[in-house]
């Protein structure tokens, strides 16, 4: 699904009838989606809309194999084109006719159909596929994260390549059914809803459905043993969480914590406005890795994040990006702020909730405790470039923007906005630009000078007015 691309399909075959054949010859699809911080990410000429993902995960030996099937349409005549994957493919069919495929560069899989397909036009690729994802890197890392009872597919930008093949890029959202067999015993945990468990031959099959337009990073499959727990929000989401038997010491800390999704995202939606989704949990695997992740509908937590105890903000920050992030996703990676800006701000009124200092407080704090000369003010949240795309300055600098934005256009203005912005965008993309005209519109104040300051500028911005004139 691409909102810059919205034809109605009979509005589009009208005028496919309508003009005459064009006699250009069919041209292959770009490698790229044309994303300046990762021009290879992400591909060109179709667009997906659901991806029907079925395999078998042997956690064992870290096979993963099965099939997935892609429901696309072309956005111009295309002789071949590509999809963003690692593993191993045994066979592509391309509307039902086997089409001819090969690796190519870190994680293009090249497929050239028997005959050219035509532009918007709608297609089935059908994807046979198998491998050990922990053995596959990219660029040297892998967003594949082995278990001592399964493993977990999540990271940011990058993670599905190491599972399904994708358009890979947040630009082209799709639905997805998810459906997982594990030996049993053994649990499968991904997005969305779970349709259907079924245990037969010693399998058990967990069938999951995100019905939202959801970006290929943001799903995710986990296998291993789990606790379940089940609950209704009071708005009446279902929610659905999942904790690793094997969390050791970090067990108490991790569900004390993720327990409070549903009295969280709750709150969140006072200021966000309704939660997006009709699903909702999060899940805690027996991973090492450092990060957690919005995983859409069901954020992924790492037991480090409960090292110290409970941190409901972790769970208050990934739920934040179901409308900032998941909801309303990025147009290119160097939107970024969009997503991480907002998760920062709404832990900073989180605690204001608690009453463990307010968002001023939090946002002063930020900016005392980097002097002027520290490389944290040489970093645009704005526009951060690929290798700071997750530099703490985007995260707190751009809280703080937020929370001068609000001294600037008001209280009313400000929590405007921070309610409109998911409505307007809801299941698309948007730009910083975009929210800056959206700031503006609801404020009606000019905003480019302000933004300038506090998003782009490599340096630290003088003591906002606001303050200063409290001093
Ligand atoms: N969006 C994630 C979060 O807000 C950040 C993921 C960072 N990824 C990484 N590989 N460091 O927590
Ligand atoms: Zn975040």
């Amino acid at each position: 699904m691409h909102r810059r691309l919205i034809v109605p399909g009979a509005l589009a075959a009208s005028l496919l009838l309508a003009v005459p054949a064009s006699a250009a010859a069919p041209t292959p699809g770009a490698p790229g989606i044309g994303d300046p911080y990762y021009p290879a990410y992400g591909n060109g000429g179709y667009d997906v809309s659901h991806y029907d993902l079925r395999l078998t995960y042997r956690p064992a030996t870290d096979e993963l194999e099965g099939t997935a099937t892609l429901l696309a349409r072309t956005t111009q005549d295309l002789s071949r084109f590509d999809l963003d994957f690692l593993l191993d493919v045994s066979e592509v069919r391309v509307n039902g006719a086997k089409a001819s495929f090969t690796a190519s560069g870190e994680h293009e899989l090249q497929i050239t159909p028997r005959t050219p397909l035509a532009e918007g036009t709608d297609v089935t690729v059908v994807v046979r596929y198998g491998g050990v994802p922990s053995s596959k890197s990219a660029y040297g890392f892998t967003s594949w994260h082995r278990t001592p009872d399964g493993g977990v597919a999540a990271n940011e930008p990058e993670a599905a390549w190491w599972w399904f093949p994708s358009n890979d890029h947040p630009l082209d959202k799709a639905t997805y059914d998810v459906s997982v067999s594990v030996p049993e015993g053994t649990q499968a945990i991904s997005n969305g809803t779970l349709q259907s468990r079924t245990t037969q031959r010693g399998w058990t099959r967990f069938a999951w459905r995100s019905n939202r337009p959801q970006a290929t990073y943001l799903a995710t499959l986990a296998v291993g043993r789990f606790d379940v727990t089940t609950g209704t929000t009071d708005s009446g989401i279902p929610v659905v969480n999942a904790y690793s038997e094997d969390l050791g010491d970090h067990y108490g800390a991790a569900r004390a914590s993720v327990e409070r999704t549903g009295e969280v995202a709750d709150w969140l939606a006072e200021y966000f406005g309704p939660y997006p989704f009709g699903a909702l949990g999060g899940y805690v695997p027996n991973t090492t890795t450092g990060y957690a992740l919005e995983t859409q509908t069901r954020p992924f937590y790492s037991p480090r994040q409960f090292a110290n105890g409970s941190n409901v903000s972790v769970v208050v920050h990934e739920l934040a990006h179901q409308w900032y992030g998941d909801s309303v996703s990025v147009a290119g990676w160097k939107d970024i702020w969009i997503n991480e800006g907002f998760a920062r701000y709404a832990q900073w009124l989180w605690s204001e909730h608690e009453g463990e200092g307010t968002a001023q407080e939090l946002a002063d704090h930020v900016y005392a405790s980097h002097p002027a000369d520290d490389a944290f003010w040489t970093v645009g949240p704005g526009d951060p470039g690929p290798e700071n795309q997750f530099h703490t300055a985007v995260y707190d600098r751009g809280a703080l923007a937020l929370q001068a934005l609000r001294n600037e256009i008001g209280d009313e203005a400000f929590f405007t906005v921070l309610k409109g912005w998911p409505r307007r965008y809801a299941y698309g993309n948007a730009t910083v630009g975009d929210f800056r005209a959206y700031a503006e519109e609801v404020s009606g104040k000019p905003l480019s000078a302000f933004f300038d300051t506090w998003l782009y500028e490599p340096s630290k911005p003088a003591a906002p007015a606001a303050r200063a004139a409290s001093l």
